[in-house]
Parts: structure tokens; C-alpha cells; sequence
């Protein structure tokens, strides 16, 4: 913690993937309640930081409370040294290969990312708190962790993960486990269910539903091609995900908590919902497309978040047509500026979002 000039003490917090969905989001939610933020990014030859746009400021200017550290939860010396910088108070764990389906193709990197990163992660705070300092760790769990366990799950569900990205993230809950109890560490895992929001990343398939419909609509492409219609997911509202996290930390106790909505949708009903926002109907403009299944698929998931609910007094507050109506309109806005700029004359690049 460091002094503001009342005397009082300002909160510091520590985010992986900060460039990340949830990243932006939660850094957003703790600035405004006063804490100062500090990030982990990675060097990358185009800009990265685009979600943060909102809320970056001059590190040059007086009061600045978002801090940047280049870095990545594969270098362990460089996350050691961010934790001297910071010296956080709390830790939110968010750095991952986070998509399904490429994990089937880059295995080897998503357990060094996912597993091995959280590891690395919790190795350096153990000595930082061996230093003497006090710290509490969210760890971003996952609802593929159970993977082919039957709904609803909670809790007390055992684990069957079906892909390499959900077996890393098993890995990475039983080391938070372990590091808890062997070293009397504070740290919560939180097992949250698919949330999404007008910032998701484009290749996962809620957005890319919302991208693809609302370009058909405005005349800029013809088709979306698409997986497994039939799969469940319990998608929920990424902002309000970001609280229950925040939530986790500031209990007496560390714990582990579902974060979820309990109710379940299956990709169609997805697209249902959508192309009744735009008045369209996607049966005409969805094709299949092999490339987008899975070796092994997650055919339902809907969490069972009792838990979150009485002890942390969490509950979603965006509805399922909520979120897909503010997805949409989002998008059919990024449509539209995209029609004028084409028909200014300019080009614009095509994000390739459909060969994902
Ligand atoms: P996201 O949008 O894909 O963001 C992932 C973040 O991790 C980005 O900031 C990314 O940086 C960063 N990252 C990737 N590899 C890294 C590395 N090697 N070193 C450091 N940073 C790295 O994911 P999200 O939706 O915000 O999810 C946040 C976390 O929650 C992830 O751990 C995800 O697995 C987990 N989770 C998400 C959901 C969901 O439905 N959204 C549900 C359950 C759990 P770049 O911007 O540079 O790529
Ligand atoms: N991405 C994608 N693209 N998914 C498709 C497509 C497509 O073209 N067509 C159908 N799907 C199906 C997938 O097979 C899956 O069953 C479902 O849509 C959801 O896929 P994603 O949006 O990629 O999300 P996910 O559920 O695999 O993973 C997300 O949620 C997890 C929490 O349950 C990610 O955010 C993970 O990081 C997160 O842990």
C-alpha cells in the first residue's frame, strides 16, 4: 500500500492479462475504487493495449494510477521483478491462451501459459510473501474444467476436462489448492462460466456471431461460418464477472467460488436471439464449417453459483437478451462506421475473425 496525502492508504493491485477481456475491465472496476493498478503487458510489434485506451494515462503525468510493466507469465524473473515494482497488495491471475480450440494446436504452449505460468506465478509470490508481504491471489478458473461433468455444475462437481486449455487450467486450480494450504497463502480460485461483452475477443463465438450478423445486415459480407451449433454454454455479462473477483478478496477467508448465471443456451439459440436484434435470419447466411469442431467438445455447461450468491451476496445484473442486445448494438455500430469509411473510399482491414 502506499500514503495519500490524507494519511490514508491506497490500495496497489497486480494484473495478468490486463490487455485481456476481463483485464480492461477489472482494471476499470478497481481505479474507480482508488486503487492504483498495475499491469502486466506483453511487448508485441503492434499495439496491444487498445482495451485500455479508456482508461490509459502519460506515466509522465502527476497522480497517474495505471501502471504498465512489459512481461509475460512464461518469464519468471521478469514477474519476480514486477512484484518488487508493484509490491501489490492483491494479485488477479488473468494471463492465458485462453481459446479452446487453438489449445488443440498449440498444446505444449497453452500448459507452459495456463498451468505452468500460474506456477511461476505463485513460486514468486510465495518468497514475496516470505519477504514479509501481505498478498492475496485471484486465480481465473474455468467452467471447462468440469467438461464433460453433467449440469448444473457447482462446487463440489469433480473435474473432466476435454481439452488441453481446461486440463492446464485443472493443473493451475490444484496448484493454487496446494499453495494455499502448504503455505497458508491467501488465494481464491474462481470458477467462472463463459461471460462475455461488446470487448470479447473476436474469434470466440459469441462475437464472432455478433461481428459476422451485423456486417450481413449492413451488406458487408455474405456468410458466417460457423461450428457446433448445439453446444450449451451459461454466458453471462464480463463486467459483472469482474466484481465477483474483486469480491473473492476482500472475504476473511480464501475460498474457492462458481461464478455463473444458471442458465443455459445452446450457439443457435445464440444466433436466435441476435438475428432477432437485426431482423434477420441467419439460417440463410450460416454455413457449417468442419474447421471450427473440436477433437473433444463441451456439450453443456450451467453453473450452479448458490455459493457466490450467499456468501459473497453476488448475482448477475445483465441478462442473457440484455447481453446479446448490447453485443449487437455494439457491433452494428463498428458496422456502420465500417460502410462510411468504405464508402469514403478508404479501405479497411479485414480482421479475418470468420477464418478462426
Ligand atoms: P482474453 O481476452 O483472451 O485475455 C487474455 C489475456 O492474457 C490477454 O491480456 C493476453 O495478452 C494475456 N496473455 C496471453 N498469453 C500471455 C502470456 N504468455 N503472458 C502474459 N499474458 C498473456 O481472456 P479473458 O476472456 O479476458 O479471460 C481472462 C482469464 O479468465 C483467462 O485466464 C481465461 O482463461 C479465464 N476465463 C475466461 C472466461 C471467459 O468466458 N471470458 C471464463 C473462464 C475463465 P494479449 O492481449 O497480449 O494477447
Ligand atoms: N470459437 C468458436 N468459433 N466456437 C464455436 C464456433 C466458432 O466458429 N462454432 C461453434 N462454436 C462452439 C464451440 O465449439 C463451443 O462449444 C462454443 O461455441 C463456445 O466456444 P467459445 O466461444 O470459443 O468459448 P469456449 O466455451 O470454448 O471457451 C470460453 O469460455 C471458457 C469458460 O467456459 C473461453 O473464454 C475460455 O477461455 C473460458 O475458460
Amino acid at each position: 500500500m502506499t500514503e495519500q496525502g490524507n494519511g490514508t492508504r491506497v490500495r496497489r493491485a497486480l494484473i495478468t492479462g490486463i490487455t485481456g477481456q476481463d483485464g480492461s475491465f477489472l482494471a476499470e472496476f478497481l481505479l474507480s475504487r482508488g486503487y492504483e493498478v498495475h499491469g502486466i503487458v506483453r511487448r508485441a510489434s503492434t499495439f496491444n493495449t487498445e482495451r485500455l485506451d479508456a482508461i490509459y494515462a502519460d506515466p509522465h503525468n502527476h497522480g497517474v494510477r495505471l501502471r504498465l510493466h512489459y512481461g509475460d507469465i512464461t518469464d519468471g524473473a521478469a514477474l519476480r521483478r514486477t512484484l518488487d515494482q508493484a509490491q501489490p497488495d492483491e494479485i488477479y491471475n488473468l494471463a492465458a491462451q485462453s481459446h479452446v480450440r487453438v489449445s488443440f494446436d498449440q498444446a505444449e504452449y497453452t500448459a507452459d501459459a495456463v498451468a505452468t505460468g500460474t506456477l511461476r506465478l505463485l513460486e514468486a509470490v510465495r518468497d514475496y510473501t516470505a519477504a514479509g508481504h501481505a498478498v492475496r491471489l485471484y486465480q481465473a478458473g474455468s467452467s471447462e474444467m468440469y467438461g464433460a461433468a453433467a449440469p448444473p455444475q457447482n462446487e463440489k462437481t469433480a473435474f473432466y476436462p476435454r481439452s488441453p486449455y481446461a486440463a492446464s487450467k485443472v493443473a493451475a486450480h490444484w496448484y493454487a489448492v496446494n499453495y494455499r494450504e502448504a503455505y497458508k497463502l491467501f488465494i481464491c480460485n474462481g470458477i467462472l462460466f463463459n461471460h462475455e461483452s461488446e470487448r470479447r475477443g473476436e474469434t470466440f463465438v459469441t462475437r464472432k456471431i455478433t461481428r459476422g450478423l451485423a456486417r450481413i445486415k449492413l451488406g458487408l459480407q455474405e456468410k458466417l461460418y460457423l461450428g457446433n451449433l448445439n453446444a450449451r454454454r451459461d454466458w453471462g455479462y464480463a463486467k459483472d464477472y469482474v466484481e465477483a473477483m474483486w469480491l473473492m478478496l476482500q472475504q476473511a477467508e480464501p475460498d474457492d467460488y462458481v461464478v455463473a448465471t444458471g442458465e443455459s443456451h445452446s450457439v443457435s439459440e445464440f444466433l436466435d436471439q441476435a438475428s432477432s436484434c437485426l431482423g434477420l435470419d441467419w439460417k440463410k447466411h450460416v454455413k457449417e464449417d468442419p474447421r471450427y469442431l473440436r477433437p473433444t467438445e463441451v456439450d453443456f455447461l450451467c453453473g450452479d453459483a448458490s455459493k457466490a450468491r450467499m456468501k459473497l451476496g453476488w448475482a448477475p445484473k445483465v441478462s442473457f437478451e440484455q447481453l446479446v442486445k448490447l453485443m449487437v448494438e455494439h457491433d452494428l455500430e463498428l458496422a456502420r462506421q465500417e460502410t462510411t469509411l468504405t464508402k469514403a473510399g478508404h479501405q479497411v482491414a479485414q480482421r479475418g475473425a470468420s477464418q478462426r
